[in-house]
């Protein structure tokens, strides 16, 4: 079948409220708007059968070297089978059954992941059928160790949607689902996360070949970032999604979507910092140059976020404009982490300015609080978008409290407006689905917020996941502190733990942990969280596949499959809770 890569109209998914913004932002110095007149990528080659064998197609390496303006050509994305055809027929290799049948794996991919023995995908057929009713053989026994075993699902499945056979390089997938929805997109938050994965397996990463390919990896994403930003979209530098092909996608859309170039940032400067930390400066001042006009992709995104942080935006969910929480913790981010990065490449001035932004935001963020509700609300100043989220209650601040906070504390997940915050959620999501309600509900399914209505209205995986790791965190970080503080605002979330005594505590308490009542409080978190952690278990796939909702009713999953932030949910999960993500080779030798 042949798409069209003009950059126009695919079938949008959203409904109609979603206006189409074709103002840009006057990010001119970067991208004058001369350069965005509609690129004419017109000539197309046609899709030819005969090369169905030629799965590549749109090579980036003829793009621009960042070195170069950004007066520089892009050079017209051809591929040369259809991508669509090349990814099935990856997938009916690695799956040969069809979708939700969890079938035996067996073959090794064609991608750069398979050539460097990441993958082998060995798993046996699942002994009962999951029906939403029945707990199948994998989703019993001991936690710890089907987490492991999850952990490996999750970075192989994650590997697939990096760069899949006839895309372009450095395009991230968000599913392989094509319709209902159609998730085959690069969107730069979903990108951005996964990327930043990537970039913390580089970081730590000792084997050569696979450190090799995480450093390929992260340079394509990094020159198909740069290439997005080059390109002629509605929004400019705050475009939320992409085709795979790094053509615009100009169809509806809620945009711009500010988190996206701070998340992209946030990624390429942990990858950056690495680079510096092992002397390869030639690479690093690529992706940063410390000049204005830049045109390195890392200052590119701390221009925007620091002269545009101002302005409203769609949240992270792509329906509501205005001033969110998780946007702007993210921006922060970006900004103090990149000032970091600026003083490392000699960049002082424009360090101090990112700072200086930074704190800036940090009144606009603790506007977010409300006394009254008890909760930080997501969307303040809202300008544009649906309607119907009354309540403020959204788990995107969760997401944000645990992607966003800076070592500063500022927002950590200590802070006890996040712990009112995320005691008062778990009600309201324990009440509202059915499956939460069940006598054997291993936990709570916890949704994007209360009165979501997207595919029903349902749990979401990297929802649930991200109050199972909230949990976890919280207890290292008591650990690491030594005392818990009862206050007022936090004591109804210490009293919904389950250990002996709960009913005695009262504001103004100090437990320092030489109180034995400190490690009951600690294992209570632990058992807290791994409640998160065993409910998505309960309703992931026998062979840890995960789509990105869990039917509110059934239990069974529904909308896109393999959602590849769901991996990267879990290997968070894993990495920042459990600190395992970090050791997931241990036994490989030191140079091999
Ligand atoms: C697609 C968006 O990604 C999703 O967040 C939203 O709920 C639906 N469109 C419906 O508007
Ligand atoms: C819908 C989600 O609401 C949004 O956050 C995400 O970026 C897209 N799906 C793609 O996964």
């Amino acid at each position: 079948m042949n798409r069209v890569y003009l950059g126009i109209q695919k079938k949008a998914l959203c409904g109609s409220f979603l206006a189409v913004f074709l103002s840009f932002p006057a990010f001119s110095q970067e991208r004058p708007v001369s350069e965005k007149a509609p690129l004419l990528l017109g000539e197309i080659a046609p899709l030819s059968p005969a090369l169905e064998d030629v799965s590549f197609h749109a090579d980036f390496s003829s793009l621009p070297d960042f070195s170069q303006g950004v007066s520089a050509p892009i050079p017209a994305l051809i591929p040369v089978v259809s991508p669509k055809d090349a990814q099935e027929r990856k997938e009916k290799d690695l799956f040969p059954s069809k979708r939700n049948e969890n079938p035996p794996l067996a073959k090794k991919t064609d991608g750069a992941a398979a050539k460097a023995g990441i993958f082998s995908l060995k798993r046996k057929k699942p002994k009962i059928d999951f029906d939403g009713a029945q707990t199948p053989a994998s989703q019993q026994g001991d936690l710890e160790a089907w987490v492991s075993q999850e952990e490996g699902v999750a970075l192989k499945r994650m590997f697939l949607n990096i760069s899949p056979a006839g895309e372009a390089k450095g395009a991230v997938a968000a599913s392989p689902s094509r319709e209902n929805p159609d998730y085959w997109y690069h969107w730069v938050r979903d990108a951005g996360l996964t990327m930043n994965a990537v970039a913390t397996l580089y970081q730590h990463e000792r084997n050569h070949s696979r450190k090799r390919l995480y450093l390929k990896m992260m340079k394509d994403y990094a020159r198909f970032s740069r290439a997005n930003q080059l390109a002629p979209t509605l929004s400019g530098i705050g475009e939320p999604k992409f085709n795979m092909d790094g053509t615009p996608f100009n169809g509806p859309w809620g945009r711009p979507q500010d988190d996206g170039p701070a998340i992209r940032a946030i990624a390429l400067i942990r990858f950056a910092k690495t680079l510096v930390s092992e002397g390869q400066w030639g690479l690093a001042r690529k992706l940063y140059d410390g000049k204005l006009p830049t045109s390195s992709v890392i200052k590119t995104d701390l221009e925007y976020v620091s002269h545009f942080w101002r302005q409203t935006s769609y949240d992270l969910w792509e329906e509501v404009k205005g001033h969110h929480f998780y946007t702007q913790m993210l921006q922060r981010k970006a900004l103090l982490s990149g000032a970091e990065l600026a003083r490392m490449m000699k960049d002082p001035g424009a360090a101090d300015f990112y700072e200086q932004q930074a704190e800036l935001l940090k009144p606009e963020i603790e506007r977010h609080w409300n006394e009254k509700k008890g909760i930080i609300v997501q969307t303040l100043d809202q300008d544009a978008g649906l309607n119907y989220k009354k309540s403020g209650m959204d788990s995107g601040v969760v997401l944000a409290i645990l992607q966003g906070a800076f070592e500063d504390g500022f927002f950590s997940a200590l802070d006890d407006r996040a712990l009112s915050t995320v005691v008062k959620m778990a009600e309201v999501f324990k009440n509202l689905y059915p499956i939460n309600r069940r006598a054997d509900a291993p936990g709570i399914g916890i949704g994007r917020y209360p009165e979501d209505r997207y595919f029903g209205g349902n749990p979401w995986v990297i929802s649930t996941n991200t109050f199972g790791q909230f949990y976890l965190r919280l207890a290292e970080a008591y650990a690491a502190q030594g005392f818990i503080s009862i206050s007022d605002r936090n004591l109804a979330f210490f009293q919904s733990l389950d250990f002996p005594g709960k009913e005695n505590l009262r504001p103004g308490l100090k437990i320092e942990n030489s109180n034995p009542l400190f490690e009951q409080i600690l294992a209570a978190l632990r058992q807290e969280g791994n409640r998160y952690l065993e409910t998505v278990r309960r309703y992931a796939n026998p062979d840890g596949s995960m789509s990105e909702q869990i039917d509110k009713e059934t239990g069974a999953m529904i909308s896109a499959r393999d959602l590849t932030w769901n991996y990267v949910s879990f290997l968070r999960e894993a990495c920042e809770g459990r600190a395992c993500l970090l050791n997931l080779f241990p036994k490989k030798p030191k140079n091999p």
